[in-house]
Parts: C-alpha cells; structure tokens; sequence
C-alpha cells in the first residue's frame, strides 16, 4: 500500500475513534442528566410530603418527628437546587412542574393522622429511595464525571444521617 494512502486510512481511523469516543460521552452525559433530574424530582416530592406531614398528624406523639420534618424540608430543598445547578452545569435544561411524576407512596400522610410509626416507616422508606438513586448516580459517573459523582456522594452522606435518624426513632416509638 502506498504510504500516503496507508496515513490516510490511519487518519480516519483515528478520527472516526474520537467521533465514537464523543458520541459515548454524550450518551453518558444524557444518562447522568436523566438520572440527576430524576433525584431533584424525589427531593421535590419530599419536601411536598415533610410539609404535608409536619403539619397533618396530631398528638403529642408526633410532635418530635412534626418538627425533625418541619427542619427537614429546607435541606431537601437545599439538595434540589444543588442537582437542579449541577444539571445545569452539564449542559441539561431544569424541567418545570409539568414534568413531575410522583413516586413516594410510602410517604403520604397516614389514614390515621396519629399513626406516627407508619409515618417513620415511610420517611425511611423515601430515604431508602434517594440512597439507592445517588448510589446509581455515583456508579454512573465513575470515571467520568467526578463533580457530579462528588456532589452525589455528599447528598448521599446526608441522606444516610437521615435515614439512621428515623431508625432511631423508629426503636423508640415501637417500644410502645
Ligand atoms: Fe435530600
Ligand atoms: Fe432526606
């Protein structure tokens, strides 16, 4: 083969190399932009259900968890403007309401407003949701995306503090 046309060939190659390599980027980029809209929607929708609920069950009984919920909805909201910035950030569009699906049917106000520990049943419940959805962001971003995957793990560590603060609660109000 003449030389000129044997760098030819080696020049498409590599050039048709990029173009794969910049088309699996994008595919992984579009992955972690799905994936981190769907963790602002679940942080969304627990704040819509700590308000609701930090506000809609009675007794005396519930007033500890009425008012761990009450503080707890700033922080989730404080989580949702970090993927919603971060979203941004890579290039993805923030949606708005319309595009809302619910999923947290644990966490809805209990029949019986005084039910607590089904209450603290489903908070755990939500929480358990957002752990296994930042640890599939992480998993994802692995190699690729390391700001994405460091905010992740950051909302992934408050997530578990959470969840071990229901626990607790949870042994408590069983007792009973
Ligand atoms: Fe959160
Ligand atoms: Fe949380």
């Amino acid at each position: 083969m003449p030389a000129i046309l044997f760098s030819k060939i080696k020049k498409i190659e590599i050039l048709t190399l990029h173009y794969r390599k910049h088309i699996m980027n994008q595919a992984t980029n579009d992955a972690i932009i799905k994936e981190l809209t769907r963790a602002y929607w679940l942080e969304l929708e627990a704040t819509i259900n700590y308000l609701a609920i930090s506000v809609d069950l009675d007794g005396i009984r519930a007033e500890e968890i009425k008012k761990s919920l009450a503080t707890d909805i700033q922080t989730e909201i404080t989580h949702a403007q970090e993927l919603a910035a971060r979203i941004k950030e890579i290039d993805g569009r923030v949606p708005g309401s319309f595009a809302f699906k619910p999923e947290q049917a644990s966490l809805q106000p209990p029949e019986d407003s005084t039910d607590v520990v089904s209450t603290i049943h489903g908070v755990i419940e939500a929480e358990n949701m957002a752990i296994e959805q930042y640890n599939k962001i992480i998993r994802l971003c692995d190699g690729i995306d390391y700001v994405t995957q460091d905010l992740c793990i950051k909302l992934l560590a408050d997530e578990e503090k959470h969840r071990r603060e229901f626990r607790g609660f949870l042994k408590e109000y069983e007792k009973d």
